[in-house]
């Protein structure tokens, strides 16, 4: 392990296969040795700054039914809210203030006409109030190339579409027939081509879930030169038919296998921005800055108003229901200084691997 540990430090060519022993391997100084060396490939390529990307949960309507989600549209126990374009504005101009680079803007998925033209307006209202400086990431699910289009013009740069699994068989095992994997992927390829910087990502320990589809997923971020990661563990929702049948899972063994991929990902992938997620922080108090030191260097503090927490539960014991902002922005802060990284304020912080590919495609030197 140690000499494969190497290699991939060194940035050698190394296959599925040899991530998937990594992913495997249970003993507690192997597992050190590859956050340390995916720490060190993160120092080398991404540096020791968080950035920070405020997170607005807009709104819990979701047309989607997929088995695993608190919020899926079957769930009726759910008390569905909208915030207005007001109380979203003043989110996204808090974090401006508080000179966090860059918000994400996330939500149940719409496709209807007054749902899109809303969050249009909205981007433009908060690049107009910011003065074009909040840089502004959609997670609003899969649209049509011209609503991507449209958004992107009013100012959206970044994308983050989860694949969830990459495994077509898991997949269809996850989601009622009318939500297709070769749709989600086809989103993925507009968003590139629209000109977004892309994120996905996939949920990890799912019930039926290899250490082979794992290391595929990994392949997948790498044949896709994917620009951004969010992925985290799975956690059970009751509510969900997913849940349905299943004990519980055991925490622990969820955040290791959750904390692994971050690390593998890091030493395969380089120079992509890498998210410490939230469902991290649900399994272990400590779980994000556990991420960060397994090679994540994105942390998403929730500014979505308090009230409206509660309703917006994808799984359970999610963090931080009762906190506002400016107690989560505190609390990050001590826990960022406390693993001795800094926060970089004020800058959209974009993929190096994002700026390397514009900058090749535009014939300059790497
Ligand atoms: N556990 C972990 N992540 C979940 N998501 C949805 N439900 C769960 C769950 N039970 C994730 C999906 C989705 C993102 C917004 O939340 O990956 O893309
Ligand atoms: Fe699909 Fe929530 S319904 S992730």
């Amino acid at each position: 392990m140690r000499e494969l540990l190497d290699r991939l430090v060194a940035g050698e060519m190394t296959t599925p296969e040899e991530w998937r022993a990594l992913l495997d391997c249970s003993a507690p100084e192997v597992r050190q040795a590859l956050y340390e060396a995916a720490y060190r490939v993160k120092l080398d390529t991404v540096g020791p700054t968080v950035y920070f990307r405020g997170i607005v949960e807009l709104s819990n309507m979701c047309s989607k039914d997929c088995y695993y989600c608190g919020i899926r549209r079957s769930n009726t126990n759910v008390e569905r809210y909208q915030m207005s374009e007001e109380e979203i504005l003043r989110d996204a101009l808090w974090a401006h203030e508080h000179k966090y680079g860059s918000i994400v803007l996330q939500s149940g998925e719409r496709q209807d006409a007054q749902f899109v033209e809303q969050i249009e307006r909205i981007l433009r209202r908060i690049k107009e109030a910011s003065g074009g400086e909040l840089g502004i990431t959609l997670s609003l699910g899969e649209q049509s190339e011209a609503v991507y289009r449209a958004w992107f013009e009013a100012g959206a740069h970044r994308y983050l579409l989860r694949i969830e699994t990459t495994n077509p068989d898991l997949y269809r095992a996850l989601h009622p027939e009318s939500h297709t994997f070769d749709a989600r992927v086809a989103c993925l390829d507009t968003l590139r081509r629209v000109g977004y910087q892309v994120g996905t990502g996939v949920m990890i320990g799912l019930p039926g879930q290899t250490s082979e589809d794992l290391a595929n997923d990994i392949a997948f971020f790498r044949d896709r030169d994917i620009d951004m990661i969010g992925m985290g563990p799975y956690v059970l929702h009751s509510e969900t038919p997913l849940a349905d049948g299943l004990d519980s899972i055991d925490p622990e063994t969820q955040l290791e296998l959750g904390l692994k991929m971050i690390a593998v990902t890091r030493l395969v992938l380089r120079d992509v921005n890498i998210a410490a997620t939230t469902a991290l922080q649900a399994l272990n108090p400590i779980g994000r800055e556990m991420g960060l030191q397994a090679g994540a260097n994105i942390i998403m503090p929730n500014l979505t108003d308090t009230p409206y927490r509660k309703s917006y539960q994808l799984y359970e014991g999610k963090p931080c229901l009762d906190e506002d902002s400016t107690l989560c922005r505190g609390c990050l802060q001590k826990r960022v200084a406390g693993i001795g990284e800094t926060i970089g304020l004020g800058e959209w912080g974009d993929s190096p691997h994002f700026l390397k590919r514009i900058h090749v495609s535009r014939g300059e030197e790497r």
